[in-house]
Parts: C-alpha cells; structure tokens; sequence
C-alpha cells in the first residue's frame, strides 16, 4: 500500500461501508484529460468535441452546458449546436454529416432525448464510430461486446462505474476478478456495457431486470452489486452481502420534508439502492448524489480525448 492518502475513498464516522467520492475521482479524471489534451495540443491536434441539442427540454438544457463547459476547461476545441424541436431528421442527418467531415472534431454527442418525429437510432448510427464518443454506435458496441476494449469507445456512465468500482476494490483489497457481479437493468446505456465491461474483468455476471425472479435471491449472492434502474430505493438495503461493493448509477428526484422559500414543496435525490440501509452491510458504496453522476461527463471528456488519440493512428 503507498503512504498517500486516499481522500477519494472514505469511512464516515460511525459507518461500516467505505464511501467512494465519483466528485473527487472525477476531478482527478478530468484532471488527466486536461493534461493529456495539453500534450496533443502540443504536437498540433486539439481535441474537439461537438454536442447538438435538438429541442429546448430543459434538463437536457442544463446537461449540454455542463457538457461544453467542461470540455473547455479541458483545454477542448467546443461547439455547441442548438436546432429548434421542429428539425427534420434529414435536417439533423445533414449536420452529423458535416460534424462527421470536420477534421477539428474528434467527438459527436447528440444529446437524448431527440424529439418523438425523430429515429434516434437513425441520427446515433449516422454518427462515425471513430467520433461516437456516447459509445452509443452499433459498432462501439460490438467492440466491447468481443472485448476489443484498446479500440471501442465505451459509454460513459458504465466506463465511470467501472473506475468507482476499481477504486473501491483497490481500497477494500479485493479482486473483481471472479467475483459475483449483479447487474441491476438490461438498458443499452448502461446496464448491457456493463455486464460487458465486467465480463472483461472476469466478474461472473449476471444481468437481473424487471422480469427476474427472486431479485433479492440474486443481490444477496452478489459480490458487486450495480443498480441501474431507474426506480427510487428499489434495491433494498437488506439484500446487500456483508462486504459488498455497491454502485448505484441511478439518481431519482423524490418528494422531500417540508417547502422551499417560495413554498414549493421540496424534493431529494435518491439512487436506485437503499444507501443507508446499504451503508450497513456493504464494503464500499457511491452515495446519489456524488458518486456515478460526475463520473459521466469526466468520462466523456475521456472518450473525447482518445478519440483524438485514435485519430492519429
Ligand atoms: N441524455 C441523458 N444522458 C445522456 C448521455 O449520456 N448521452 C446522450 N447523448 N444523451 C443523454
């Protein structure tokens, strides 16, 4: 073990699992991104990012900008493209079209939701594999799918889980390899990526969703536990193993004590996992918010960063 402290990775008083900061391993990510895109910079390639938003839904809104804003602070070439709800498809397919030729950018994000007139499959498979930095391309899929992980872009929220989970095992002192690895959610953002990136790992991995029988059996034999649900608390903290690791990708908004100032009632943020419960049995657990959340967008920094890298090849 190295002397340096590892103020990413925490034991709160009073408290048995082991609490793993994705805003701390986040800046540390970004940090890296930001010192790899310099040296690029360097020798003539600045990394470039694009992201377009169809629409004016207001939390994708606040992701875009949180999306540009980072990749300056990477030191990133950003542009941003804001098309009214009404676009056309082909309209939409005429810009990818042109952000796919542009040697300046080395990553495509079409922000999701697109609007209902729109085949998001249609727009996501336009976009060059070599600029898929969502990961979100058939073809990035099928890379991680026969674990060519030197050359598929792998999405971005499972690719920051999987670092929380590296650091939690780091931590603990415990092997993902072999492990029993429990994926809650079969969606093909996160759930599938991530069996994917687990399997790749040597986890044993079982992927439960809606349809499982006996969910709680299945959580109970798990080593590493992954909710990506979508459903408030879903995964009880009474189901988590002694020791377990448990991240929790979910972030779901719920009603709060009391009002706020102008007297709407007030809401709270929980994951898909019991935490406190959890926080009782389990090893090391990411809290909602501040655990995946910041992962993504450092993540997608990353995958805009080697998509540059690959560029060159
Ligand atoms: N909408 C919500 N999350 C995401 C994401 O990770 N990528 C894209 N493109 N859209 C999203």
């Amino acid at each position: 073990m190295g002397s340096k402290p590892q103020t990413d990775v925490l034991r709160p008083s009073g408290q048995k699992a082991l609490l793993i900061d994705g805003k701390k391993v986040a800046e540390g990510v970004l940090a890296e991104v930001a010192e790899g895109a310099a040296t690029l910079t360097a020798k003539g390639v600045k990394p470039g990012l694009a992201v377009v938003l169809v629409g004016e839904n207001p939390a994708s809104q606040v992701y875009v900008r949180s999306k540009g804003k980072a990749a300056q602070s990477c030191g990133f070439h950003s542009v941003q493209h804001d098309l009214p709800a009404t676009t056309s498809e082909a309209d939409l397919i005429a810009l990818v079209d042109r952000l796919n030729a542009d040697p300046a950018v080395h990553g495509i994000l079409v922000q999701l939701p697109l609007p209902p007139a729109i085949q998001a499959t249609r727009v996501l498979e336009r976009v060059s594999p070599r600029k898929d930095v969502d990961g979100f391309h058939p073809f990035n899929a099928g890379l991680l799918s026969v674990g060519d992980l030197d050359r598929a872009l792998v999405p971005c929220t499972p690719a920051g889980s999987m670092l929380l989970l590296e650091k939690a095992a780091a931590a603990l002192g415990v092997e993902i390899s072999g492990a029993d690895a429990v994926v809650v959610g079969r969606s093909n953002i996160v759930g599938k990526p991530m069996a994917q990136l687990l399997l790749s790992r040597n986890a044993t991995v079982t992927v439960a969703h809606s349809r499982s029988r006996d969910l709680k059996g299945i959580v109970r034999r798990a080593d590493i536990v992954v909710a990506a649900v979508g459903r408030p608390e879903m995964v009880r903290g009474d189901w988590i193993k002694e020791g377990a690791i448990v991240i929790d990708v979910g972030i779901n908004r719920v009603p709060g004590d009391g009002f706020d100032a102008q007297g709407k009632p007030k809401t709270r943020l929980v994951g898909d996992v019991e935490f406190a419960a959890a926080s009782a049995h389990a090893g090391a657990i990411t809290p909602v918010p501040g655990g995946v959340g910041p992962m993504t967008i450092a993540m997608l920094m990353a995958n805009t960063l080697r998509a540059a890298q690959l560029s060159l090849r």
